[in-house]
């Protein structure tokens, strides 16, 4: 794992995308696995930006996101679907028909994960997975105590989790209380991860998942079992990390991030 501290919110977001872009553009064929949240929407913009600046092309990427909240159509404002067309698939050329969210209004649930097990497997695997992490931990929507082997599943969300994501409803009245989520296995195979995580609310459980023990009560801990895994932060993020000396030193000193030293800056 490499942890990536930067200044500011601006800066993690513009690392992330600089990071994205250059696999997209070293493999236009990528396969992208995708979050949702209040975390992404910039991140999602700037690679709108980017799109629209002729520096980046979709047309050839396909993408497959974490999850989807069950019984939410696509058209519903609230659902994933809606969040993804809003925040990035409208605002690139990637053509929908290569873009994949869990189907949350399957009668059969179960059969609707395995397929997008299987839809996965016949892309070659997620090249880049993207992830956030939330109050309690989780990646995707895999909750406290999710097997850290999981796969595609249906999955209750926490009370908090349900408070969390709220206000991104319209409320609780609106909030589903279940979705389905890829598993703490599936985000594993994924070539690359790339966990973005900004803001002073999230640097307790961000220094618990990085520096603390792996345990499913904080699921994204196991992201260090993964062999490439980059996790940047802003300074609010990261600023409850033991690390953080030598996590700077790195990112100063090793010849892969050299091309990024100007977001170092203030
Ligand atoms: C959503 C997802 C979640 C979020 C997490 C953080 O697709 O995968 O794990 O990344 O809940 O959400 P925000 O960014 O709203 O704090």
């Amino acid at each position: 794992m490499e942890v990536i501290i930067l200044p500011t919110r601006e800066k993690a977001n513009l690392l992330a995308a600089k990071l994205i872009a250059k696999e997209l553009r070293a493999k236009p064929h990528l396969v992208l696995g995708l979050a949702t949240g209040r975390t992404m929407e910039r991140l999602y913009h700037l690679l709108g930006d980017l799109y629209r600046e002729n520096t980046l092309d979709f047309s050839l990427c396909r993408t497959f996101n974490l999850d989807e909240y069950i019984g939410l159509p696509p058209a519903n404002p609230y659902s994933y679907r809606h969040y993804m067309n809003e925040h990035l698939f409208h605002r690139v050329n990637i053509d929908l028909r290569n873009t994949h969210l869990p189907d949350g209004m399957a009668a059969d649930l179960e059969a609707a994960c395995r397929h997008y097990e299987a839809m996965i497997a016949e892309c070659g695997g997620i090249d880049l997975q993207l992830l956030g992490i939330g109050a309690d931990g989780h990646i995707g929507f895999n909750e406290p105590l999710s097997a850290l082997r999981s796969r595609t599943r249906p999955k209750a969300l926490t009370p908090g989790t349900i408070q969390q994501n709220a206000p991104l409803c319209g409320g609780e009245a609106n909030m589903p209380k279940r979705a389905i989520t890829m598993g703490v296995g599936t985000i594993l195979e994924a070539k690359h991860c790339l966990m973005l995580v900004t803001g002073g609310s999230k640097a307790k459980v961000l220094a618990q998942a990085v520096e603390g023990p792996i345990t499913s009560m904080v699921t994204a801990s196991a992201l260090q079992l993964h062999p490439h895994c980059r996790v940047i932060v802003d300074a609010k993020a990261g600023a409850e990390l033991q690390g953080k000396d030598y996590y700077n030193w790195i990112f100063r000193n090793e010849p892969e991030w050299a091309e990024y030293q100007e977001l170092w800056e203030e």
